[in-house]
């Protein structure tokens, strides 16, 4: 019996009359790592976007965790467990690491608002609360040293630590990363490589992760989608795409 974590069925997407996303369907078994890879314009960010709520799809269904998602908001896909890594906005840059984590708690500002008003006592207590999550969370990405640094003074590969941070600190089970070793020094990538494989075996975190570095694919993945022109070319584990004549002549070829 399988346990999907999500099923993505027959997803379009046409951006003035040509499609990006074409019928795209795949399941991510729970407690998997999948790799998304394909030629520049392939449409995996649009996919992702799809998959997050940030762009509605044409056509096709998703289901997240066993409940139809098909169309929902990113904040409503985020209650049922998954969750989009974002750059940190601006005006979070100010504030420190551990607050920036805090922020990430799902609900919890009209919850403060209220509690405040209603129950000074139960706030204190939600709040205290929230920042010994949010210190587990710095732990889990290695981050603890850096709890009280401002965001802005991170380096590139911190900041990609934090907003993982973040999507734990938000309850996901499924986090969808694109391109989080991009731009991140060498010994970095091999810290987040470690880290998403680490949180995978002791926490059980699915991850979709789209990346042009196939060696951070190869290292990490279960299982391998390959996408060109919009549509699923291939998928399988990592040695069995990567054999494949097509997937070599359209990605891996140049890639290589
Ligand atoms: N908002 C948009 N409006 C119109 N066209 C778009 C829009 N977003 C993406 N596209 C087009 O859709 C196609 C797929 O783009 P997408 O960004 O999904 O590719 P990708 O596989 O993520 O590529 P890359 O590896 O370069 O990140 C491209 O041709 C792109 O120009
Ligand atoms: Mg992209």
């Amino acid at each position: 019996m399988t346990d999907p974590a999500m099923v993505v069925s027959g997803l379009t997407k046409c951006f003035g009359g040509v499609t990006v996303v074409d019928d795209v369907s795949f399941v991510v078994e729970r407690g998997q790592i999948l790799g998304l890879i394909g030629p520049n314009g392939a449409g995996k960010t649009t996919l992702f976007n799809l998959l997050s709520g940030v762009l509605k799809a044409d056509g096709g269904r998703l289901a997240v965790n066993g409940t139809d998602a098909t169309g929902l908001p990113p904040h409503r896909l985020a209650r049922l467990g998954l969750v989009r890594t974002f750059q940190l906005a601006r005006e979070l840059d100010q504030l420190t690491v551990l607050e920036n984590v805090m922020l990430a708690a799902q609900d919890n500002v009209g919850e403060r608002l209220m509690g405040a008003l209603l129950r000074p006592t139960a706030t204190a207590r939600a709040e205290r609360d929230a920042q010994e999550r949010a210190w587990e969370m710095l732990a889990r990405v290695s981050l603890t040293p850096h709890a009280g640094k401002r965001a802005a003074n991170l380096s590139g590969g911190q900041k990609k630590l934090l907003e993982l941070a973040r999507c734990l600190m938000a309850g996901a089970d499924i986090i969808l990363l694109d391109e989080i070793a991009a731009g991140v020094a060498p010994h970095l990538v091999e810290e987040i490589k470690h880290l998403i494989a680490r949180l995978n075996r002791d926490h059980g975190t699915t991850f979709l992760v789209i990346e042009h570095n196939i060696g951070f694919i190869r290292d990490l993945s279960s299982r391998v989608v390959v996408m060109a022109s919009g549509k699923v070319l291939a998928e399988g584990s990592f040695a069995h795409v990567a054999a494949n004549p097509a997937v070599i002549e359209s990605y891996l070829g140049q890639a290589a």
